[in-house]
């Protein structure tokens, strides 16, 4: 704590860090105490674009090592975030982390453990589920305007290919994972957030038909939820066009197509689809991403005592889907069932 606040300490100072950052600037309850990165002058620039006057570092357990820390905000690239992660529980520290959380289900079996053992609260980065159009339709579906989903797809298409500064890592099985850890995981969380449901079962294809990725760029998932709903995921990062989350729930009573709602039984004598004119996870700007609510959402949970609803506990689920997805790749296709 310092001024009765709490203090936050960011690890891993690039592109993401930046929004992070500005997002904890605005908190009232916080005060960012420590930035951090592989090299001192990647934190320095952050401090510097965001204008904080706080400890720079380029050394992890120095800042674990900090009474005032109370937060660590994670955002190295994917393969540091488990083994960061679990120091900082290890360190009593309350902890958000950037997805993928985990590129393994040791390194996610080995998280969840670390964080339920300390005790402390936790947020992982499935950013969307604070998007004011997620928001409506959680309320929707809650409301029972669509009744019970039978049918679910929702796709992250966005080419992020050669060009962008992150592609030297991005491309790298070692530190980006999959495409589905990568970026998928936005899909896969948005479907288990909707559907409020695990997957038992499902099967993967993917290809690699340009060639700049370690491993299959694009990929398309069949599941079967617990509760027999089915559904679709893709992940394109070969995708020749701007940024498109789709999102499609067909429920037992009406239909939901991004911000359009069918719903006959709850608006009588409907003739055209209802259009809600909100903010859409249409972006794939940093600096779009609601980051201002999830940290204030988080902010409210520590102080409350309260777990968040995209805490490791809960996060451990869509990474357990995506690396099925991943070992249904593996396996040309096999059907494969979860739990792993
Ligand atoms: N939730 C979302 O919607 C969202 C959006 C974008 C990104 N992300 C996630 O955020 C993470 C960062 O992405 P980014 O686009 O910000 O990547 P980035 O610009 O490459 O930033 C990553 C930073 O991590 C630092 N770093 C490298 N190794 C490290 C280590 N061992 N410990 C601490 N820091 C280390 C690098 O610092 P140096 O410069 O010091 O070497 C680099 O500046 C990724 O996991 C990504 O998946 C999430």
């Amino acid at each position: 704590m310092i001024d009765g606040k709490l203090g936050v300490a960011i690890h891993g100072a690039g592109d993401v860090a930046h929004a992070h950052a500005r997002s904890w600037k605005k908190n009232p309850q916080v005060q960012i105490v420590s930035i951090s990165s592989r090299t001192r002058a990647s934190a320095e620039r952050l401090a510097q674009n965001v204008g904080l006057d706080c400890e720079i570092r380029d050394d992890y357990d120095q800042v674990l090592a900090d009474p005032r820390v109370d937060i660590v905000n994670l955002s190295g690239p994917n393969d540091v975030h488990a083994r960061q992660g679990i120091a900082a529980a290890q360190a009593g520290k309350h902890v958000l982390i950037e997805k993928p959380m985990a590129l393994s289900m040791d390194e996610n079996r080995a998280l969840r453990d670390a964080v339920a053992r300390a005790g402390v609260k936790s947020v992982v980065s499935f950013v969307l589920r604070w998007n004011p159009l997620f928001e409506i339709i959680k309320r929707q579906l809650a409301a029972g305007t669509i009744g019970e989903i039978l049918h679910a797809e929702v796709d992250y298409w966005h080419g992020i290919g050669p060009g962008r500064r992150q592609f030297e890592w991005f491309r790298r099985r070692d530190a980006a994972g999959s495409a589905m850890l990568l970026a998928g995981c936005h899909a896969v969380d948005a479907l288990r957030w909707f559907v409020a449901d695990e997957v038992v079962e499902l099967s993967a294809m993917g290809n690699n038909m340009k060639g700049h990725y370690e491993y299959d760029a694009n990929v398309v998932v069949a599941m079967r939820f617990q509760g027999g709903a089915i559904a679709k995921a893709s992940v394109l990062l070969d995708a020749v066009m701007p940024y498109t989350f789709n999102i499609d729930l067909a429920g037992t009573q009406g239909t939901i197509r991004e911000n359009r709602l069918w719903a006959p039984a709850s608006f009588p004598g409907q003739t055209g689809w209802a259009v809600v004119p909100t903010i859409l996870p249409d972006s794939g700007d940093v600096h779009h991403h609601p980051f201002d609510a999830q940290i204030n959402h988080f902010v409210e949970c520590i102080l409350a005592g309260r777990e968040s609803h995209c805490n490791v506990a809960d996060a451990f689920h869509t990474h357990e889907l995506c690396l099925a997805i991943d070992e249904s790749l593996r396996q040309g296709g096999q059907r494969v069932r979860l739990p792993l």
